[in-house]
């Protein structure tokens, strides 16, 4: 079953030279989940992610290990990069490495189109570059370095010496898009979101466009220019052009017009590149600009963005290990209001995993199985004329259903499980307030026994289909237990859409046995 409907959204692609952490985790865990909702509601899906390997950053670290860039990329991405999408149970279609042939083609077939259409010119540049962002830094982000780096300019971001660079460059004709560019966010408020995202490019753009250096001649780890082989195309034109190649700009027009345009979600660090530059290069070629960017907040650690070159990086590894990946997504995609900052800490993760899915979603699951185990000998009950409290439940059901799917649609995942949880939370209030476990010492209260626990069933039902994107694998420990598998079919299957309708799982369903969804675990030290 499909909508028709296309929904392709895309992480970053990440600079392999960093090791993987909670930060591009975060990103990449959030896409996943937006991606295995509409996957599983029928969209026509799509997720794309990938490395970012060319540069002068990925060039000097190769060398200070004595290797090629090219073996340097290769072990980072196979070592580090490939391991993540598993460690954190990632269903993407695709992973794009722009040191790939179907990258580097098309990036200089895009080049020589809008060289062609006369928005590239050749000219004389001067100007500080950072190596940590990849970026010539605009006047705001230039500081007076202090301490070690006192007499230096050092970037805002980095804290490190910014260089001087004098080349020849080819520059982008950036400067003749910023009408379009406003236009473009006026005529479509839901470009850039959140609004805080879209304020701040607006007053960007407002101020006026530099036209922008899209080569350098210093160093050769990049695609070439296609007119002058003495030069390579800067790279960040050729990072954002991976979204438009991975789905066949320029080779397959047919899965182009399929796919594109895309989403990106990108965290706010890099929302100028694709607010501004992304879509501007998009109009000079005459491409259609993407469906919409949105930018996410930070992870901060001890109050700071967290980052490898600061030292406060955690590896991913380090929380599922003990977690699970499941807690790792829980906890990321709903601690945090998605566009906002967050911090991150060890208590707070331990405090949520216990609460929230432990003692709230993981409980209600187990003894709901353990119930019917033992009054209906492991049947699923029938409901009977249902009760007040049982239509509330139900209703609940069709409510949190409902604004979930609004919420993921405004790529709100925080909201949607907010929403999903008044569904946790009625349950439990629903199993203290009917006390099945009394109704059970009164054989003519048999009937009423079985609408309770059909009804908490179901409502686990419903919660195992609306909490699968965001944690596939103790949803899927669920569905088998609730013999839902035999039932209905496979739990990936079921409609998104209609997961709040009532009554779809049937009476006389075979449960089997649930081990503890989200175990006690040893405290980290
Ligand atoms: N290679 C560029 C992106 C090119 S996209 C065409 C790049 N790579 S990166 O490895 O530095 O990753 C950047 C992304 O990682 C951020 O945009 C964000 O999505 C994620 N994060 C990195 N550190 C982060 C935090 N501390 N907090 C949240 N996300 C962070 O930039």
């Amino acid at each position: 079953m499909t909508s028709g409907r296309s929904f392709y959204i895309t992480t970053p692609i990440y600079y392999p030279s960093d090791v993987p952490h909670i930060g591009h985790g975060y990103t990449t865990v959030a896409v996943d989940a937006l991606a295995r909702w509409h996957r599983q509601a029928g969209d026509d899906t799509w997720m794309l992610t990938g490395t970012d390997e060319h540069g002068q950053k990925m060039l000097r670290a190769a060398a200070a290990n004595g290797v090629t860039p090219q073996e340097w990329v290769d072990k980072l991405v196979s070592e580090s990069w490939f391991p993540l999408l598993e460690t954190l149970d990632v269903a993407n279609d695709d992973f794009i490495r722009t040191t790939q042939p179907r990258h580097e083609d098309r990036v200089q077939q895009f080049v020589q189109a809008i060289y062609d259409r006369g928005y590239i010119y050749a000219g004389e540049y001067e100007a500080l570059y950072c190596v940590g962002c990849e970026e010539f830094k605009p006047e705001a982000e230039i500081l007076d370095g202090t301490g070690p780096f006192e007499g230096l300019k050092v970037c805002a971001i980095h804290s490190k010496p910014l260089e001087l660079l004098q080349e020849k460059n080819y520059f982008f004709k950036l400067s003749e898009f910023q009408d379009r560019l406003l236009d473009l966010y006026r005529s479509t408020p839901d470009f850039l979101r959140p609004d805080s995202a879209r304020n701040e490019v607006i007053s960007f753009v407002k101020q006026g466009l530099k036209d922008l250096s899209i080569s350098r001649s210093a160093f050769d780890w990049g695609i070439k220019v296609p007119w002058d082989d003495t030069h390579v195309i800067y790279v960040w034109v050729d990072a954002l052009l991976n979204y438009a190649t991975a789905v066949g700009y320029g080779s397959d027009p047919e899965e182009f017009a399929r796919r594109w345009p895309a989403y990106h979600v990108v965290g706010k660090d890099i929302l100028r590149f694709h607010a501004v530059i992304w879509p501007a290069m998009l109009m000079a070629a005459g491409v259609d600009v993407p469906q919409g960017v949105f930018a996410h907040g930070w992870l901060l650690v001890g109050g700071e963005k967290m980052s490898k070159s600061k030292l406060t990086g955690i590896a991913p590894t380090e929380i599922t290990d003990v977690f699970g990946s499941d807690a790792y997504r829980f906890y990321f995609l709903s601690a945090i209001p998605f566009g906002h900052d967050g911090s991150f800490s060890w208590e707070d993760l331990s405090a949520r995993y216990q609460a929230e899915l432990a003692n709230g979603f993981g409980n209600l699951a187990s003894r709901t199985i353990a119930m019917i185990g033992k009054y209906f000998d492991g049947v699923v009950p029938s409901s009977s004329e249902p009760a007040e409290a049982d239509l509330a439940i139900r209703s609940t059901v069709a409510d949190a259903a409902r604004l979930a799917d609004a919420a993921i649609e405004r790529f709100r995942i925080d909201e949607a499980i907010d929403a999903i949880w008044t569904i946790v939370d009625a349950l439990n209030g629903y199993i203290t307030d009917n006390e099945p476990w009394a109704l059970a010492k009164d054989p003519a209260q048999r009937e009423r026994l079985g609408t309770v626990l059909y009804t908490c069933a179901e409502g686990l039902r419903a919660l195992a289909v609306l909490l699968s994107p965001v944690m596939p694998e103790s949803t899927a420990k669920l569905w088998a237990a609730l013999g839902a598998a035999e039932a209905l079919g496979e739990l990936t299957s079921q409609p998104l859409r209609e997961a709040g309708a009532w009554g779809q799982l049937p009476a006389g369903t075979e449960t089997g046995a649930l081990a503890p969804l989200f175990p006690r675990v040893e405290q980290p030290a």
